[in-house]
Parts: structure tokens; C-alpha cells; sequence
């Protein structure tokens, strides 16, 4: 049942907010104090958090529908009609035109585009240089987003949409907004709007390749542009979905990349073996292991964000109508009841097949809802991680520095520093 928040319990969390230096340390001292219940005591914003396999089946499966995405909060500002938000058919009708072009079945049409989007991003580096890997792993995510869903060469974009795009993360990332929910925001108004233009340009530019009977597309089959167009969505509605697949789609998983080199970093050792392995197989199993230990640590998206349309109950506690729910992917991952050294970095932990109990491991979410880019966000840090071990030597410069930020994803701060030199034999895929 729900326990009172004592004033050591408060302090408890104010300490480890310091040590760590992110919320995320307050919400495991609650989550080992309180339970797998608890409710964020903060002025003017009350959430309620729940983690663990059952309240996760629940949130996602058996009781989904007494919980809507839609919020009120700049998310739904921002993507309006994006699939990410709304609820019920319209929210169907949309993620079934979306879902064909990110089938697994597609996703050895995209496996050459990304080795090459790769390679033009490690073209500009210099031997010897410090790059960050969260600035790279963006560079990479947005090239090749663009290209698997609008079919769009985007490496002469990037300069005009890198500061837009950095721009729209942070209006949706947590910030004082979250209390003040009014609050005017300066800085946004342009940015968005020349990202908006940069989006409604493309549209335009696919309606006149249609008139045209020039449409673009991949071995035969239409990108996700094409199927909203041909879906008969208006421009508004489509740029709603344009710009939701866009964040949705790279700001994940440049968190995922740059977190995996953050670990391997820290751990010179494994980095030694995986960097073996993808010279001498084609199929790594370790470096899937690191990827998947490393979205169990760190999963980019680490909240689902929920609003109660009807009264839930978890075990006696109950979330009434109109709160808010989170719930922690991040805490789940964490649970010591279910995974064994629950804070270690232990990539082996998923060599002998999974052994942890359904929604205990929630990177991509679950239930019909989960993540509509789940098996490309995968494939994609495969095939990236291949090719950038295979083509330079990385030498971690800060990597006890590093702690995880909450923006609009998990991400490894101030960035991941990576002395880089290029290989002198270069292994194919
Ligand atoms: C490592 C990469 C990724 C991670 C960790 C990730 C994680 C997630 C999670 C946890 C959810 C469920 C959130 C919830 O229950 O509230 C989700 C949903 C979603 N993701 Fe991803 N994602 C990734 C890559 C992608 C990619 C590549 C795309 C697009 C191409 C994408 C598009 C979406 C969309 C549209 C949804 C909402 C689905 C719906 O409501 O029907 N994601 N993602």
C-alpha cells in the first residue's frame, strides 16, 4: 500500500539527486524505500510511478484502456496528430500506413544506404581527433532516418536542420514547464517554424514527383512518405507524422549508440572482444549482447507517459481519472528482484537466452503500442557499431565523467569524448 514520504525519505532523495546529478537517483531511492508504487511529491506536479512486469502488462496490455497517451504538455504542442500521441482509431489508422516501410522483412533494403551514411560521417574526422560520439551518433541517426522514411539525402540539410531539430528536442525535453505549465518559452518560435518549412518543403516537393511520375523508391517499395501522401492525410497531418518519426526515429537512437560507446569506454576489455568479433564474423553475437545490455542500463526512452482516462488499481493503490501515470522502464530494468547484479554492465547476461520474466526487459515498450521502429533501431546500432569498430580504433577520453541526462531521451553527459584513428585494414560487412 502506498507509505507517507517521511522527511528522511526526502532527504534520502535530495542526496542522491546531488550524487547523481539527475532525477533519476531520488526515483531508485523511491523505488527502494516505497515500492513499485509511488507517487512524485513535487509542487504543482503529482505523478504517479509504477514499474514491474505486472504494472507494466497492465499499463500496456490487459488495462490499456483506462490510459490514453494523449496529454495535455509540448509533446502534444509540438507533434499535434503525431501517432505518438493520439488515441484510439485515429491513432490505428495511422501506425497502419506507417507500419510496411519499417517491417523487418524491409530492413536489408536500408542495411548499404547505413554503412554508407556511416562512412560519410567518419569522412570529415581527422586521425588523432576528439570527437563526441552523442554528436556523431546524431550526425548518423538523422542521415539515415531521413533517408529510410522520406527518401531524402539529407548530409547537405544537416547544417540548416541541426540547430532546428536540437531545438525541438529541447521544447519537449522535462523542464520548468513541467511545474509552470504555462510559462512563455522564447527561442522556439523560429527554429520550429524553419523546421516546419523544412518538412512542408519536402511534401511539396514529393506531390510535384508524383504529378511527375518521378516517386522514389526502394527496391520497388514506397517509403513512409508515400504511403501517407497515398493514404489521402493532408500536409498538416503528414508533417504531424513527419516530425514525430523523426524524433521519435533518431534522437532514440543516437542515446543507444552514444551509450554504447559510453560502456565500452568504461570497459576496455569487452571493447577489445567485440572489436575481434566484427573483424572475424559476420553475425556478432557479443556486440548484440552489449547492445542489449546497454539499452537494459540505459533505454533511451526510460518513462512511458500516460494520462488515466478510468480509475486504475495496482495491488490496493489506486491512480484515480485525470492523473498522471508513468511507467519506469528504467526501474524495471533495475529491479534487483529480477535482474541479478541489476546495476552492472554484463553483456553475458543475454548469451544463454532471456531468463527474466515477459515485460521485465521494455526498451521498445510492449503490448500493441510498443515501439512501430523497434527491429530498425536495432538493425540500425548492428550495422553502425560494425562499421565504425571496423573502420577506426576509439580511445575513450573522459569516460568516468560520463552520467546519464534526462532530455527528451536518456543521454550520456556532457557527451561521449572518443580519441579517433582510423584502421589500416578495413574489414567489409
Ligand atoms: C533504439 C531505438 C529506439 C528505442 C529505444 C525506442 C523506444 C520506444 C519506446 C519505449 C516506445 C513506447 C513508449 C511508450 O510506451 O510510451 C516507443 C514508441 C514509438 N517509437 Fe520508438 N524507439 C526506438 C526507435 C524508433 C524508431 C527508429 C522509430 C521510427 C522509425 C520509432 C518510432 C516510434 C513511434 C512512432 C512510437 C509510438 C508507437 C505507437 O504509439 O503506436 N522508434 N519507442
Amino acid at each position: 500500500m502506498k507509505k507517507a514520504i517521511s522527511p528522511e525519505l526526502g532527504r534520502a532523495a535530495m542526496r542522491a539527486l546531488f550524487i547523481e546529478r539527475s532525477p533519476l537517483g531520488p526515483l531508485k531511492v523511491m523505488a527502494k524505500h516505497v515500492g513499485r508504487f509511488f507517487q512524485i511529491p513535487l509542487p504543482m506536479f503529482k505523478p504517479y510511478v509504477v514499474f514491474g512486469p505486472e504494472a507494466v502488462r497492465k499499463v500496456l496490455v490487459t488495462e490499456r484502456h483506462k490510459v490514453l497517451w494523449r496529454n495535455t504538455d509540448p509533446v502534444t504542442d509540438l507533434l499535434d496528430r503525431g501517432v505518438l500521441i493520439v488515441d484510439g482509431d485515429e491513432h490505428d489508422h495511422y501506425r497502419k500506413l506507417m507500419e510496411p516501410p519499417l517491417h523487418p522483412a524491409r530492413l536489408a533494403d536500408y542495411t548499404q544506404m547505413m554503412i554508407s551514411q556511416t562512412d560519410r560521417v567518419t569522412s570529415q574526422w581527422r586521425d588523432n581527433e576528439t570527437v563526441d560520439m552523442l554528436i556523431e551518433s546524431r550526425k548518423i541517426a538523422l542521415l539515415i532516418i531521413m533517408q529510410t522514411l522520406f527518401s531524402r539525402d539529407a548530409w547537405d540539410d544537416l547544417p540548416h536542420i541541426w540547430n532546428p531539430i536540437l531545438k525541438a528536442i529541447e521544447y519537449i525535453s522535462p523542464g520548468a514547464w513541467i511545474i509552470w505549465r504555462n510559462m512563455p518559452r522564447f527561442g522556439f518560435r523560429k527554429p520550429l517554424k524553419e523546421l516546419d518549412d523544412y518538412l512542408f518543403g519536402i511534401i511539396s516537393d514529393r506531390r510535384q514527383k508524383i504529378e511527375d511520375r518521378l516517386s522514389p523508391t526502394v527496391h520497388g517499395q514506397n517509403d513512409l512518405l508515400q504511403h501517407l501522401i497515398d493514404a489521402g492525410l493532408t500536409d498538416k497531418v503528414i508533417r504531424d507524422q513527419m516530425l514525430t518519426m523523426l524524433i521519435a526515429g533518431h534522437d532514440t537512437s543516437t542515446a543507444l549508440l552514444a551509450w554504447v560507446f559510453a560502456l565500452l569506454g568504461l570497459h576496455p576489455e569487452t571493447l577489445k572482444q567485440v572489436i575481434n568479433e566484427v573483424d572475424t564474423t559476420d553475425k556478432p553475437q557479443l556486440l548484440d549482447h552489449v547492445i542489449k545490455e546497454s539499452l537494459r542500463l540505459y533505454p533511451p526512452i526510460h518513462i512511458g507517459n500516460r494520462r488515466i482516462a478510468e480509475e486504475m488499481d495496482f495491488d490496493g493503490d489506486k491512480v484515480p481519472k485525470d492523473e498522471r501515470l508513468f511507467y519506469s522502464i528504467y526501474l524495471t530494468h533495475r529491479d534487483p528482484e529480477i535482474w541479478e547484479n541489476a546495476e552492472d554492465f554484463c553483456p553475458e547476461r543475454f548469451a544463454h537466452g532471456r531468463k527474466t520474466p515477459p515485460m521485465s526487459y521494455i526498451p521498445f515498450g510492449g503490448g500493441p503500442r510498443s515501439c512501430i521502429g523497434a527491429a530498425l533501431g536495432q538493425a540500425e546500432a548492428r550495422i553502425v557499431m560494425t562499421r565504425l569498430l571496423q573502420t577506426f580504433n576509439f580511445e575513450p577520453v573522459n569516460p568516468f565523467q560520463i552520467h546519464p541526462h534526462m532530455g527528451a531521451t536518456l543521454e550520456p553527459h556532457p557527451g561521449v569524448m572518443m580519441k579517433v584513428k582510423r584502421r589500416t585494414v578495413i574489414s567489409n560487412q
